[in-house]
């Protein structure tokens, strides 16, 4: 089974919308690779001049983030038909920073899944266990409950175009990147724990990224592993770097 990679920047919050299409047409020439899917995740307020800056290139503007409701008294969140409406196709569910400092949990990750699938936006999934976790020897049970929660009543067909991001809280943001084998044996058990929900057709449609101090030197090994599908980069996907992290050929 081929899957097409995908390769997504996370910005998180950095970058004035100014800054952010400054960023765009510097790294626009770098990232022309029609092989791989590009993604850039962007702040809410950069969305729309970062699609104006993307057009007629191959990238595609995601956003961070996105709330479950369709339209109401929900101050400070963005509705579904929101990025809708300005084109965007792609929305980062459950960071792990967003788990952390904002509240959320599996269950609104649930709820946030199935709003952006009723809406027809990809959703890239996060999941990720923290280092007292892994050295507790639970990484691939917590890792399980997540996607297990994530995807309750998700249809397989609506499951085949799902992104799910394996990003190891440990090595976000802090220059230790899982190693190839850690990063190959959890995307393994997470494509299992697909085919167990549904079946061998789904997990082996399934998109399944790395994440967590990706650069442009781990990147070709993490890549080519059999179950890691691309990456969701952070850091480096701020800099020039990100060209070659979408070149790693
Ligand atoms: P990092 O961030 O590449 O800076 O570690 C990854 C992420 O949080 O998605």
């Amino acid at each position: 089974m081929s899957r097409k990679k995908i390769i997504a920047g996370n910005w998180k919050m950095n970058k004035t919308p100014s800054e952010a299409v400054a960023l765009i047409n510097e790294l626009k020439p770098l990232v022309a690779n029609d092989e791989v899917d590009v993604v850039f995740c962007v702040p809410a307020i950069s969305i729309i001049p970062c699609i104006e800056a993307a057009k007629g290139s191959n990238i595609n503007i995601g956003a961070e983030n996105m709330y479950f409701e369709e339209s109401g008294a929900f101050t400070g969140e963005i509705a579904p038909n929101m990025l809708t409406d300005v084109g965007v196709k792609y929305v980062v569910i459950g960071h792990s920073e967003r788990r952390e400092y904002f509240a959320e949990t599996d269950i609104t990750v649930n709820k946030k899944v199935k709003k952006a699938f009723e809406h027809g936006i990809t959703p890239i999934i996060c999941c990720g266990e923290s280092l007292e976790q892994r050295e507790q020897g639970v990484t691939i049970d917590f890792i399980r409950q997540q996607i297990k929660i994530a995807f309750l009543d998700i249809t397989a067909e609506q499951a085949k175009t799902a992104v799910i991001a394996y990003e190891p809280i440990w090595a976000i943001g802090t220059g230790k990147v899982a190693t190839t084998e850690q990063a190959q044996e959890v995307c393994a058990a997470i494509r299992v724990c697909i085919a167990e929900i549904y079946d061998q057709a789904t997990a082996d449609a399934i998109r399944i990224q790395y994440g967590g101090s990706v650069t442009a030197a781990s990147a070709p090994e993490l890549f080519t592993q059999p179950d890691i599908d691309g990456g969701l980069v952070g850091g480096a996907s701020l800099k020039p770097e990100f060209g070659k992290i979408v070149n790693y050929k």
